[in-house]
């Protein structure tokens, strides 16, 4: 018993990130492996609390006890692992069962060029879910923000509340609010730049290949994390932008019933930011860091709904983007990254296709 406790310690070291689950039969009978850990070792590696994967399983399937049976559970949350009634074999079948319940990290995320794979099909009654990122508008020459030359990581601009200026991770609305409130020339000024220089980018051949799917695919809902309009420009009817738009502003006032409106001013002095009738400042119509992002009820809706999930050009730092591949995942839908590198969240995909979009998006779809 020395030697297992041992082991368990060493297999489920925090740098494993490899959690260890006491499967059936062992959890069967966990009451007799406590005992004897107790009595041989004098402690239990493992903590006191259990998940019943039927009853987890119900929760998945959103059914009762008696439906939650294996009929009843998709075929993709079944690995070809043999049930042998031999304890090791049964126990890795209950985990890798466990492991695509939880949408968790089959170790089967694979990354390799984007020409190792085949073009992804799309069938006329397919849900299609794309969320794109900054990565999509670089081949545009908009930068980026996490990247080498990336907007947080060279411009040494403490800019109050933007979504995670380097070191500077904020949490919750007061330091963003207290950003705006600090110095909005300084946000305005930021903007400004960001506006000049949308104006002059064109959309590339990876915004036009979404736009050309958009055309032939009801089933495709096109998310953007990114306020600029190179969707649009490339045709995109339907694009979702989460994070709010470059080219719209709005009233600072929470209690103004003004509509946010088409803006490409460019204010760089506090003397030219403009006022609502209602005499409070104009703001961006960007979503700030502890802010809520834009649509997320339309958003959660698509992930539900979704049988194909793709993220093109986003790191996976930011949330609740970042989750939701996982999220598409535990509704069933095949997960699918385009990036030139796998970004923070890759093991929440099936497959990272290493290519810039402008590359891999044109022959990515066959719809
Ligand atoms: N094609 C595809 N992907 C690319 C390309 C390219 N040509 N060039 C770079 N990338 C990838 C990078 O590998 C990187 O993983 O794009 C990703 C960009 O990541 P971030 O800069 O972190 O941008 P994003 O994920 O969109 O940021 C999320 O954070 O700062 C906030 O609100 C902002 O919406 C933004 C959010």
């Amino acid at each position: 018993m020395a030697r297992y406790v041992a082991w368990i310690a060493e297999t489920a070291a925090p740098e494993k990130r490899s959690p260890v689950f006491v499967a059936y039969p062992a959890g069967f009978d966990f009451l007799f492996v406590y005992w004897y850990l107790i009595r041989f070792v004098g402690k239990s590696p493992f903590s006191h609390s259990a998940l019943d994967v039927k009853t987890y399983s119900m929760a998945m399937l959103k059914c009762g006890y008696r439906e939650a049976g294996k009929r009843n559970m998709p075929k993709r949350w079944f690995d070809p692992h043999p049930h042998t009634h031999v304890a090791l074999d049964d126990a890795i079948e209950q985990g890798a069962l466990f492991c695509k319940h939880a949408g968790g990290e089959p170790t089967m995320t694979t990354v390799a060029p984007y020409n190792e794979f085949t073009p992804l099909a799309v069938e006329a009654a397919q849900k299609v879910f794309v969320l794109t990122g900054a990565g999509i508008s670089a081949e545009s020459g908009i930068r980026t923000f996490r990247d080498a030359n990336g907007l947080w990581t060279t411009a040494r601009l403490r800019l109050p509340g933007a979504r995670s200026t380097p070191g500077r991770v904020s949490r919750g609305g007061r330091r963003v609010a207290g950003g705006w409130r600090k110095d909005a020339e300084l946000v305005w000024r930021f903007y400004a730049e960001r506006r000049a220089q949308a104006k002059t980018c064109a959309p590339n051949a990876a915004h036009a290949a979404l736009a050309a799917l958009e055309g032939k695919h009801d089933g495709l809902f096109l998310c953007t994390q990114n306020v600029d309009p190179l969707h649009e420009r490339a045709g995109s009817r339907r694009a979702v932008h989460m994070h709010g738009e470059l080219f719209k502003s709005r009233c600072e006032s929470p209690r103004c019933d003004s509509l946010p409106f088409v803006d490409a001013g460019e204010y760089r002095t506090a003397e030219q930011i403009p006022r609502c009738r209602c005499g409070a400042r104009i703001r961006p119509h960007i979503v700030w860091f502890g802010e809520v992002p834009f649509d997320m009820d339309l958003i959660t809706d698509a992930l539900e709904a979704c049988d194909l999930f793709v993220t093109i050009g986003s790191s996976g730092a930011v949330y609740p983007a970042a989750g939701f591949a996982r999220a598409a995942r535990a509704a069933g839908a095949r997960t699918v990254y385009v990036g030139p590198e796998a970004p923070e969240n890759a093991r929440a995909f099936d497959e990272c296709r290493l290519g810039k979009a402008g590359e891999v998006l044109p022959a990515l779809f066959v719809r």
